[in-house]
């Protein structure tokens, strides 16, 4: 081989060297440099190259460290054997990439899954950080409460007695690092054959976490209550997972008489459950929160599940259930092998956060600043007077909208897109497809998205879909 095709960036900040180095290696582990192939000579790839001896020395010396290539006495470089590297090459992916690149392309989006980005308490939570690290707390480095930090659930227990009216005690508590990893934690601590019920349409998630851990699971409709009770006896589900406070994604509540009806399935045989998925229960605007169905439970049938995710950030990832005391009991006597994986440095910023008082004020801030979101959005939908039927209880960072143009869900989202907005289709949280409404609707989060940007996105919207 005498010469190497490459091109090289000159202006880059990655190294030459490092550049041909890569190009090298790459061609050694595609196979299209086989062993012993011979490499060009220093001086004629340099010229080629336009580039010196000593970049291309380095390049060949990182390629021998490595094993790719080495080097023979007066012979010159040639490429090493290398067993299996053929097989473990892959194409990069670059579906991240395309993934960036279709985000910057819309200029308002109206996803779900943020909280308001100018609103986080920077200013406390830096103090608190650097007040928790100062005090050279020996906590700090022990390994600690496997539930979670002791203090913490303390307050969380208190914070969801008085605002959600669950009973329960500290030592009922664990603390998780996602909602995700507390079902993991459940499917382990129930029998293989447990059926878990879950809503369709649902939280997305739901359905890919229990394929992934070989859990047994079935979708059950809703209508505007929630779960059907008629499907959900049909269904042979041990354990149905549930959010009562603010359906996802319908955005509904479910009245009492359909908690009812739910929790008296759970009593009628024992084994079965609820997991109360109370994700941003937090956010209800015009009147008071409807108390958790954990709150109506004299059984011990619920496991209650909140998160910090929709309060604070997502970002956080500090989330809990409340298991029932038989259920912990089986916890500690299975489980407890299970570290918290939230660091302890955290938990003890978040403690201090919610005992000193600035987790309630926050809280009070974003249900202001969101309900006026939610306040905005509405009014500018409605004033477009072209039909639009909003959906969902005044609560939560969502609402849904179905628009009467015949277009389709695909159509929607892509005409929006076209204008600028990014917004999305429920169908994708529909396991069991049949159900999907004829008329599509679109869930717009207003979380993220400042009060102008929304007026701005519902013009561009009305454009999109009725000009
Ligand atoms: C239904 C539901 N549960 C829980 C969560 C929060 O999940 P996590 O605690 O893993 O952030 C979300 C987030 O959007 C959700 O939609």
């Amino acid at each position: 081989m005498d010469v190497l095709t490459y091109s090289l960036d000159y202006e880059s900040k990655v190294p030459l060297y490092h550049q041909l180095y890569s190009f090298i290696k790459a061609d050694i582990q595609s196979g299209s440099m086989p062993f012993s192939t011979k490499l060009p000579s220093k001086r004629k790839l340099s010229s080629y190259l336009r580039i010196s001896q000593n970049t291309v020395q380095s390049a060949y010396n990182q390629l021998i460290e490595e094993g790719y290539i080495i080097s023979k006495e007066r012979k010159g470089y040639y490429v090493n054997k290398i067993d299996h590297l053929q097989n473990i090459y892959m194409q990069p992916d670059t579906s991240e990439d395309y993934n960036k690149r279709s985000k910057m392309e819309a200029k308002f989006d109206f996803s779900y899954h943020g909280v308001d980005k100018t609103t986080f308490p920077y200013a406390v939570w830096r103090k608190l950080m650097k007040e928790t690290i100062n005090e050279c707390d020996p906590e700090l480095l022990q390994l600690g409460d496997s539930l979670g930090y002791y203090r913490l659930r303390t307050v969380i227990a208190q914070y969801l007695h008085q605002s959600r009216g669950v009973n329960c005690n500290e030592n009922q508590i664990i603390i998780s690092s996602g909602t995700e990893v507390l079902y993991q934690t459940l499917i382990q601590l129930f029998d293989e054959d447990t059926i878990f019920g879950i809503e369709n349409p649902g939280y997305e998630k739901l359905n890919q976490l229990f394929i992934s851990n070989r859990a047994n699971f079935k979708s059950i409709n809703i209508d505007r209550n929630g779960m059907i009770p008629e499907e959900v006896y049909k269904s042979n589900a041990n354990i149905l997972c549930i959010t009562p406070s603010h359906q996802f994604p319908s955005g509904e509540i479910m009245p009492i008489n359909r908690r009812l009806q739910i929790l008296n399935w759970a009593n009628k045989e024992g084994g079965r459950y609820l997991i109360e998925d109370d994700y941003d229960s937090e956010f209800k605007y015009s009147t008071r929160p409807i108390p958790s169905l954990q709150s109506l439970d004299n059984n011990e049938k619920v496991i209650y599940m909140g998160s910090f995710s929709k309060s604070l950030s997502p970002t956080i990832r500090i989330s809990y259930m409340v298991l029932p005391p038989h259920l912990m009991r089986r916890y500690n006597k299975n489980l407890s092998y299970i570290l918290c994986p939230v660091p302890i440095f955290e938990q003890k910023v978040l403690y201090r956060f919610i005992q000193d008082g600035y987790f309630e004020r926050h809280l009070n801030k974003m249900r202001n600043i969101y309900k006026k979101k939610r306040e905005v959005l509405v009014k500018a939908i409605t004033e477009l007077n072209c039909g639009i039927q909003i959906l969902g209880a005044d609560a939560g960072l969502h609402l849904l909208i179905r628009i009467p143009n015949n277009m389709s869900e695909e159509q929607l989202i892509h005409s929006a897109l076209r204008q600028g907005v990014r917004v999305y289709g429920i169908s994708g949280y529909y396991f069991d497809k049949e159900n999907i409404g004829v008329i599509p609707t679109i869930m717009l989060g207003y979380a993220e998205i400042s009060e102008e940007e929304i007026v701005k996105a519902v013009k561009l919207l009305h454009k999109a879909w009725f000009e």
